[in-house]
């Protein structure tokens, strides 16, 4: 941990020598995307951050496609990338149907997922978190029987769409439930932005009593502009493990409002710009940005991308 002080400020934050990227644009970016990407392109692009340097990528999810349709071609997708030796390639799976097409599909990483809200379990896998947990229990336990990763999501953990504030003790509850299945990472997800650096800090304060901090993930959408900042928080606490979606792609369909996850290439310049080592090349992340934006047929929401329309000499 190296400390930066500020001169005539009273607190001090403490940074890490060295973070996790999770990228999960290809899963998060894409799912509420109205321009259905080709199979050929998601392909192209995932083959593209194979070669960054990022060492984890959630390519897709298997969910019903009915629910999802921007990710109806998970299987496809997953069998057709080449995969890199040291790149762990995950999948979002919701239930059994789903675990049996993440085994076909033979991804490295089975990621399971629920909320610390009932309304938003309810609405976006159709179950009330009680009959949430011995469906993820049967697909941890069936995942780690066959050699896979398993990582665990709980959204909500700042606030919900249709209920608001979300007591920590729900999200200590949901959370203890998914680690006592096996899972061995947890990813606290806050699925529509509106989390803030000190509330940030008093959550993670309440977990990292239960939970080692090298066993939890965050999960930042930008939706409010708050989300680099709670990095920072986070950091603070010893966090170094981030999720982000490249460009600032994404949102949770069933939580109204989400918008895109925390820019993985403005995430990377931050730390990059820190001396905060990541082994990811912004470079080739910034051209895989550019690759999705021409795909998507928008500007997508990432500030690093547009300094780097500006062709200034600092990108
Ligand atoms: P359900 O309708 O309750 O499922 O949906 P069911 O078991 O009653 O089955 C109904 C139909 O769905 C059947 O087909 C099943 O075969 C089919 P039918 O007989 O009617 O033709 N089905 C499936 N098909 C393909 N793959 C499957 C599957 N399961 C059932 N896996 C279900 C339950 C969970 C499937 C549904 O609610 C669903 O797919 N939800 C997906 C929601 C989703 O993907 N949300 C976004 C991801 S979560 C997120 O973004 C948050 C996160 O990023 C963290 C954060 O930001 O906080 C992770
Ligand atoms: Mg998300």
């Amino acid at each position: 941990m190296m400390e930066i002080q500020r001169k005539g400020a009273q607190t001090t934050m403490k940074f890490p020598e060295a973070v996790t990227i999770k990228e999960v644009g290809p899963r998060d970016g894409l799912q509420n995307e109205k321009a259905f990407i080709s199979t050929e392109d998601k392909i192209a692009w995932i083959d593209q951050l194979s070669l960054t340097g990022l060492t984890h990528i959630e390519i897709t999810s298997f969910v019903n496609p009915k629910w999802i349709p921007a990710l109806a071609d998970g299987l496809e997708v997953a069998k057709g990338i080449q995969r890199v030796p040291g790149v762990c390639y995950s999948a979002l799976v919701p239930n059994r149907k789903g675990l049996e097409k993440a085994l076909d599909a033979n991804v490295d990483e089975v990621a399971v997922f629920m909320s610390a809200s009932e309304t938003h379990n309810q609405k976006n896998i159709n179950k009330s978190i009680d009959q949430t947990y011995p469906i993820l229990k049967e697909i941890v336990e069936e995942s780690l029987r066959a050699g896979k990763k398993v990582r665990g999501y709980v959204s909500t953990v700042f606030g919900c769409p249709y209920e608001g504030d979300v007591a920590v003790e729900q999200v200590v509850k949901v959370s203890e439930a998914l680690f006592a299945m096996g899972i061995e990472e947890l990813s606290l997800g806050d699925t529509i932005g509106v989390a803030n650096p000190r509330q940030v800090q008093e959550v993670l304060r309440v977990l990292l009593k239960d939970f080692p901090g090298d066993k939890l993930a965050m999960h930042f959408h930008d939706t409010r502009g708050t989300a680099m900042a709670n990095i920072l928080a986070s950091m603070d606490l010893g966090i170094t493990i981030f999720d982000g979606a490249l460009g600032g792609l994404g949102g949770c369909p069933y939580a109204p409002g989400a918008s895109g996850n925390l820019a993985t290439d403005d995430l990377l310049y931050m730390l990059d710009g820190m001396g905060i080592h990541t082994g990811v090349n912004r470079e080739g992340l910034l051209q895989a940005a550019q690759f999705m934006e021409e795909r998507i047929g928008r500007s997508l929401p990432s500030h690093s991308l547009q300094a780097c329309k500006g062709n200034q000499v600092i990108q």
